[in-house]
């Protein structure tokens, strides 16, 4: 299978991309698939004009010519797409948003509506097949809503996609941590091997990457411990 991952972390040693990496280590255990990973923050892609020349063309490539349609076409022909980004004001980082605003090439300005009401634009090939995982990493511990715009945005946007959304991952970069943060990395492996069985993750599996490696009263403790 053909993945691609978007990273979109700004940082060298993202938080976020270290769980994304163990995911695909127990995904690709047996070198099986073709990787491509993006660094959008190395990328040159520019914001979305807002002038629908894609819809003029159609062709699903954007008359902005930066990277973003070597990405577009990787997109359409990969069977995975995996947007591996921290939480940043409720959702995604701008950059990668920009990714995000930057596909609507591969929909028609044609809207049809769904059973359920919501509308949507005419995919502009069958996109039925591709499968979207997102893997979103925090900076605050667990509490409710924090998640919740974001997740909104995925589902409404990538129609239903898997969704891990991993608290405290400054964790995962803190040397003194790696006492919760090393078993936290072999679950990810572990969901990368299911998902390459079952192209999904049972809602177990998803609860337990979702744990908080440790109390949020402790987490609190530990980063206001310096100030
Ligand atoms: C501009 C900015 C906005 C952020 N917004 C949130 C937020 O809304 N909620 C949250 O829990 N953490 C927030 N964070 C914290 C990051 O999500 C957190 O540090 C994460 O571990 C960084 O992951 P990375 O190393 O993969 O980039 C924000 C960080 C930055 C720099």
């Amino acid at each position: 299978m053909r993945i691609l991952v978007l990273n979109g972390s700004p940082k060298k040693k993202s938080d976020t991309f270290r769980l994304t990496d163990a995911f695909l280590k127990g995904l690709n255990s047996g070198n099986e698939h073709e990787v491509h990973i993006y660094n959008i923050i190395e990328k040159n892609i520019n914001p979305c004009r807002g002038c629908f020349g894609c819809w003029e063309r159609m062709d699903g490539h954007c008359v902005i010519n930066d990277d973003q349609n070597e990405i577009l076409d990787l997109y359409r022909t990969s069977d995975l797409i995996i947007w591996s980004f921290p939480l940043y004001c409720y959702g995604m980082p701008s950059h990668l948003k920009a990714v995000l605003d930057r596909t609507i090439p591969l929909v028609k300005m044609k809207m049809i509506q769904l059973p359920d009401g919501t509308v949507q634009h005419e995919p502009l090939a069958d996109f039925s097949n591709m499968h979207t995982l997102v893997i979103c990493g925090c900076g605050f511990p667990d509490w409710e809503g924090n998640f919740d715009s974001m997740k909104l945005m995925c589902k409404t946007c990538f129609g239903n996609p898997e969704i891990i959304c991993v608290p405290e991952t400054p964790l995962m970069n803190s040397p003194a941590a790696s006492i919760v943060a090393d078993p936290l990395l072999e679950k990810f492996v572990e969901a990368g091997r299911e998902y390459g069985r079952n192209m999904e993750l049972s809602a177990d599996t998803i609860a337990k990457l979702e744990t908080p490696m440790i109390s949020a009263e402790e987490y609190i403790r530990n980063v206001n411990q310096d100030m």
